[in-house]
């Protein structure tokens, strides 16, 4: 087993890594809970494959078990979907020292994240992240969030689970798809802050990668953990995070977020952005060949087929824009990033 802890004060809480962990987390969940009812809110796809399981867990536990579940996919991470939550919370009679239980993909530890953070101000939740993505990013950090129709993400808050549960035996019954995607992000922290997670990415491979993902995984969670304990409300630092992502928010806006899943729009975000700085002296020669080939070998593409012009067009929109300047990720080398502020009118230079 691994563990992460994410120290921030009062707030400080663990992660734990390991196979087979839906089975026990009961007595670990009541280890931090008083609380008489434990709920579960699920998406239709994991509902059927793993709350049973947790459910069991948490009755032998001691507790009184509700689950929630709503209709799988990002359609359904809305105020709508939200209040149908709130509803089932209030029904059940839950109270202010009971717990929510997250058990999903992002979309589900964003949505019940935000129902725990509001539901009666405040009740504690704990996540348990079955993609690769919930289990590098949204699990850890305590952004919780619903879109609206005018944006995602728009609706949130900042709120800290009690503790994060990552079962690597769940990944065995996620889409490929979606489990690339997930390795978009792994790439990225290995490109950001760990030349030694992406030199074992390139050492072994999709194929391999299972037996290693218990400490690939970890070592994402460990450097988000670090970054958030020193910028917990994104207010600086955090903004590393984002390599790749002002472009492959572009291209995934370009496309009306129905062709290129996150993490593939971050992959040709990454590569681009990369081979522009390259070019411009920034980046040490050879990286974006070395980054090139691992995207490719996790089945990630290096170009989305939009022209220059409409991504510059689509990044001057971007959110984290500031006035004329906009503040972008850029690599000195493999393991080494830093934030640089560039004009609006030179983005065309790092497309
Ligand atoms: N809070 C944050 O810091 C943060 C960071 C990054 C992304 N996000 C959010 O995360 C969301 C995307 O998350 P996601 O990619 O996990 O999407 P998701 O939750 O929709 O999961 C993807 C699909 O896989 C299915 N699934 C999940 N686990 C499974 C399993 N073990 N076996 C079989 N099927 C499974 C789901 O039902 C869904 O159909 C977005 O809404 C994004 O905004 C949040
Ligand atoms: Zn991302």
């Amino acid at each position: 087993m691994e563990t992460v802890t994410v120290n921030l004060g009062k707030k400080t809480y663990t992660i734990e890594i390991a196979f087979n962990l839906l089975s026990s987390v009961g007595p670990k969940i009541r280890a931090l809970s008083k609380g008489e009812i434990a709920v579960i809110v699920t998406d239709s796809n994991v509902g059927p494959l793993y709350a049973k399981t947790v459910e069991a867990s948490l009755k032998a536990a001691g507790f009184k078990v509700e689950i929630i579940t709503f209709a799988a996919g990002e359609q359904s991470k809305n105020l709508h979907t939200l209040s149908t939550i709130y509803a089932a919370l209030a029904k059940a009679g839950v109270t202010r020292s009971d717990v929510l239980v997250a058990l999903g993909g992002g979309v589900t530890g964003d949505m019940a994240g935000l129902a725990a953070a509001t539901f009666l101000r405040g009740i504690d939740f704990v996540q348990i992240p079955t993609t690769v993505l919930a289990m590098v990013d949204s699990s850890v950090g305590g952004k919780v969030a619903v879109d609206l129709p005018e944006g995602k993400n728009l609706v949130g808050a900042f709120y800290q689970p009690k503790a994060v549960y990552i079962d690597i035996e769940v990944l065995q019954t996620l889409d490929p798809r979606f489990f690339y995607d997930g390795m978009s992000e792994v790439i990225k922290y290995g490109c950001i802050n760990d030349p030694a997670l992406f030199e074992l990415l390139e050492k072994t491979g999709p194929k391999q990668v299972p037996q290693y993902l218990a400490v690939i995984i970890a070592a994402c969670c460990n450097i988000k953990a670090r970054i958030v304990e020193r910028d917990e409300f994104d207010t600086g630092e955090r903004m590393v995070l984002n390599f790749g992502h002002t472009l492959g928010h572009a291209i995934e806006k370009a496309y009306n977020y129905n062709k290129y899943s996150h993490g593939e729009a971050v992959a040709v975000g990454m590569a681009t952005i990369t081979a522009a700085s390259e070019k411009a002296g920034f980046t040490k020669a050879g990286t974006t060949e070395r980054i090139k080939e691992l995207l490719t070998l996790y089945h990630l593409p290096l170009e989305a087929g939009i022209t220059e012009e409409q991504m510059a067009d689509a990044v001057r929109l971007d959110k984290k824009k500031k006035g004329h300047e906009l503040t972008i990720v850029l690599l000195k080398e493999i393991g080494t990033s830093f934030l640089k502020k560039i004009d609006f009118k030179d983005v065309n230079k790092y497309i």
